[in-house]
């Protein structure tokens, strides 16, 4: 890729980051919304250290701005909840080094865009990553300004409904796309038998219709630890749901565990993210709101393809495979369509609601 390519994904990405912040005062820009989410400034200069990290050092060589970033930024070191008291960059200082790390890389973007052998300059691979990196932090922002009552959500409403049948047969699974991380590939065949999966994402009226059943007291549609959580003194019903959400929109900030029960209320169930990429792949134009609207819980954990192998670092993906994480698909309002393919594989506690997440179910025939 041409250093003119790789400097305007970086733009876009940049440009998304500031439109969020650029309204917001220093204090709401400090404070601790959530426990479940950082500070924003945090997550500001944790993306100017993440694009520091690597592509002025790894790639380019260059020594540490500061050595207590490494420790202060590292998204493993400490729990989003204890951020705030960390001595962590206030937002000029925060501003100012983020955008000395870019005005750096920019200078840096000829050798960056050289192809050398290396895999992570292959057709600009480590700059996509940190174009990535950013633009989810911005979905990871929003969810605290969302926290804060101070997201601006566009109006997306549902307009179709019914199902459709996929047939069986093979597909591809997973992406060759030069950006794509490595829990999308490799890519490889796969047979499914035939499913059903809605043409649409539940709205806030099937929702509600769930709730006023009394969808929570119903123990026989909730797993075993779906009812553990239900019982949870922190599940006592919808939490972040707001019944007074628009009916025809989709239903919004729901977890897994609610998610699953109520798929299988409506005598249904929640698609594995096989079959949600296939459906992707293969009846595209069957479907609404597949992204943009909300990200879809699936009943898949969140592992490995056959033969995956961890690249550039183990951190990103291989640490939360396993049974605890559930995958979810597809991209929310707040997802940029550069992360929003269809192979792109996101994943959450199941327990989580603060995430733009609801769900579009799916059945056997
Ligand atoms: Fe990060």
């Amino acid at each position: 890729m041409s250093p003119s390519e790789l400097a305007a994904a970086l733009e876009r990405a940049r440009r998304r980051t500031e439109d969020l912040l650029e309204p917001l005062s220093d204090e709401q820009l400090t404070q601790q919304f959530s426990p479940l989410q950082s500070p924003l400034v945090w997550d500001l200069a944790h993306i100017g250290h993440f694009e520091e990290l690597w592509l002025l050092r790894q790639v380019g060589g260059r020594s540490a701005v500061s050595p207590e970033y490494d420790e202060l930024y590292d998204a493993f070191a400490h729990a989003r909840g204890d951020r705030a008291r960390l001595p962590i960059l206030p937002p000029q200082a925060a501003r100012a080094y983020v955008r000395d790390v870019r005005e750096a890389v920019l200078e840096l973007l000829p050798d960056l865009s050289r192809e050398n052998g290396d895999p992570l300059l292959s057709e600009g691979f480590v700059v996509g990553m940190v174009v990535q990196h950013e633009l989810q932090h911005t979905e990871t922002m929003a969810q605290t300004l969302a926290l804060a009552g101070l997201a601006r959500r566009p109006s997306v409403m549902v307009g179709v409904s019914g199902e459709v049948t996929v047939p069986s047969g093979p597909f591809t699974l997973g992406s060759t796309v030069p950006w794509a991380y490595d829990n999308e590939r490799p890519a490889h065949d796969v047979e499914l038998p035939q499913f059903r999966i809605d043409r649409t994402l539940v709205t806030n009226r099937d929702y509600a219709g769930f709730v006023d059943a009394g969808g929570y007291s119903d123990r026989s549609v909730w797993s075993v630890e779906g009812w553990e959580w239900r019982e949870s003194e922190h599940a006592e019903g919808p939490l972040f749901w707001d019944p007074g959400a628009q009916p025809d929109a989709p239903v919004e900030h729901v977890s897994f565990h609610e998610a699953e029960a109520y798929a299988r209320w409506m005598g249904k169930r929640l698609p594995t993210e096989v079959e949600w990429e296939k459906a992707a792949k293969t009846v595209p134009g069957e479907l609404e709101h597949m992204t943009g609207a909300v990200w879809q819980w699936t009943s898949s954990a969140f592992g490995g393809y056959p033969g995956f192998r961890a690249f550039p670092y183990a951190e990103y993906s291989e640490a939360f495979f396993g049974d605890e994480y559930r995958v979810l698909r597809g991209g929310s309002w707040s997802t940029d369509p550069l992360v929003a393919r269809p192979t792109f594989r996101n994943w959450d506690l199941p327990q989580r609601r603060q995430i733009f997440s609801g769900l579009r179910c799916a059945g056997d025939v």
